[in-house]
């Protein structure tokens, strides 16, 4: 099987789980964990933040993030198709007392003429900004753009928060260092299980005072761990070998776009800016779950990217080999054909 249904599904490598194994470890309760300290210290560091804070999964990230900033009865605006506001169970509205408000936004990127016409929304409410955008097919947002779009907020009193679970391909495809984003936010999230290829773990960034906050909300839920070093381990493995490599997965999803274009599957050719590949499935007559059922028969595994159209994404698991074979393997499965 060839397994494109997302970046999540990497299993971690040999170099990883030694480091995992040769952890230092201590309670990360107690702040005593030496190998989540140096994580949280580095990450800080490339994030442009003065602290930053170890969580279990980025959903937590977000969730602690948006209890630290907002205030109940106020509001959380966010392009309608994010994460935090479509895939996180309600949480902003469940732990944190926030409105949920979505907005229709081209490429998930909100403009600051959206955001100043936004009604009640003022100190109190958080914007939030995903970049890449997940949902568009892991869009990286233009640094200007973005950050017009946090001084529209600033400017009403609100916060922002960037859910950066994929910062890490947006830095490497702009050719930024991720702290360029982060940096402008109040808080940012980054996920390590996805193209970083760790089996869990993600950070929050912030100043020192909110993330020192942030800490009552990992409580909270549930979050604050003992022995975390061994995830974190793997984490300050994931910094030192996956970054620069997500070119790599870059690339293999031009290749892989192209190709299926040229094979007469219609593809969002433009939206492939990092590592994922829409393919809409209706313009070749097919329902979701068809599409899904006739890949999966040929063996390729596709996931969900927006209704309409399916992802492919590319990561540390899918070769040159890989997306070759897809190349044969998807036209067919889909009876595309050839593009003259
Ligand atoms: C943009 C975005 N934010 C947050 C998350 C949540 O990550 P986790 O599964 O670590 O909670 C995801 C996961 O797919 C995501 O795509």
């Amino acid at each position: 099987m060839i397994d494109l249904r997302s970046d999540t599904v990497t299993r971690p490598t040999p170099g990883m789980l030694a480091a995992m194994a040769a952890a230092e470890v201590g309670d990360e309760q107690e702040r005593e964990d030496p190998t989540t300290n140096e994580l949280q210290r580095r990450a800080a560091a490339l994030l442009g933040h003065e602290a930053a804070l170890f969580l279990p999964t980025a959903t937590m990230a977000n969730q602690v993030a948006l209890r630290t900033l907002g205030r109940p009865g106020r509001k959380i605006v966010a392009e309608e198709r994010t994460h935090v506001l479509i895939y996180e169970w309600g949480g902003p509205a469940i732990h944190s007392g926030l409105v949920m408000q979505g907005l229709t936004a081209l490429a998930g990127r909100p403009t600051p003429e959206q955001i100043r016409r936004l009604e009640d929304f003022g100190p109190g409410s958080v914007l939030v900004l995903e970049n890449t955008h997940r949902s568009s097919g892991s869009r990286v947002w233009p640094l200007e753009e973005f950050r017009a779009a946090v001084a529209a907020a600033h400017e009403r009193g609100a916060a922002v928060h960037l859910d950066g679970a994929r910062l890490f391909n947006a830095a490497v495809a702009a050719g930024l260092p991720p702290s360029a984003w982060a940096s402008l936010a109040d808080t940012a999230t980054v996920c390590f299980s996805k193209g970083l290829g760790c089996p869990f773990g993600a950070v929050l960034a912030g100043p020192a005072e909110t993330i020192e906050r942030a800490w009552e909300g990992k409580f909270l839920l549930g979050g604050a761990l003992r022995q975390s070093g061994v995830a974190a381990a793997a984490m300050l493995y994931a910094l030192d070998h996956h970054v620069e490599r997500l070119a790599d997965d870059h690339a293999r999803a031009r290749r892989l776009a192209d190709g299926l274009h040229g094979g007469g599957v219609p593809v969002e050719l433009e939206a492939v800016e990092t590592n994922f590949v829409g393919i809409e499935h209706g313009r070749l007559g097919l329902a979701e779950e068809e599409a899904v059922a006739q890949l999966r028969a040929r063996g390729v595994l596709v996931g969900r990217l927006r209704p309409g159209f399916l992802r492919a994404a590319t990561h540390l698991d899918v070769s040159d080999a890989d997306v070759e074979r897809a190349l044969e393997l998807i036209p067919a499965a889909l009876g595309a054909g050839v593009r003259a």
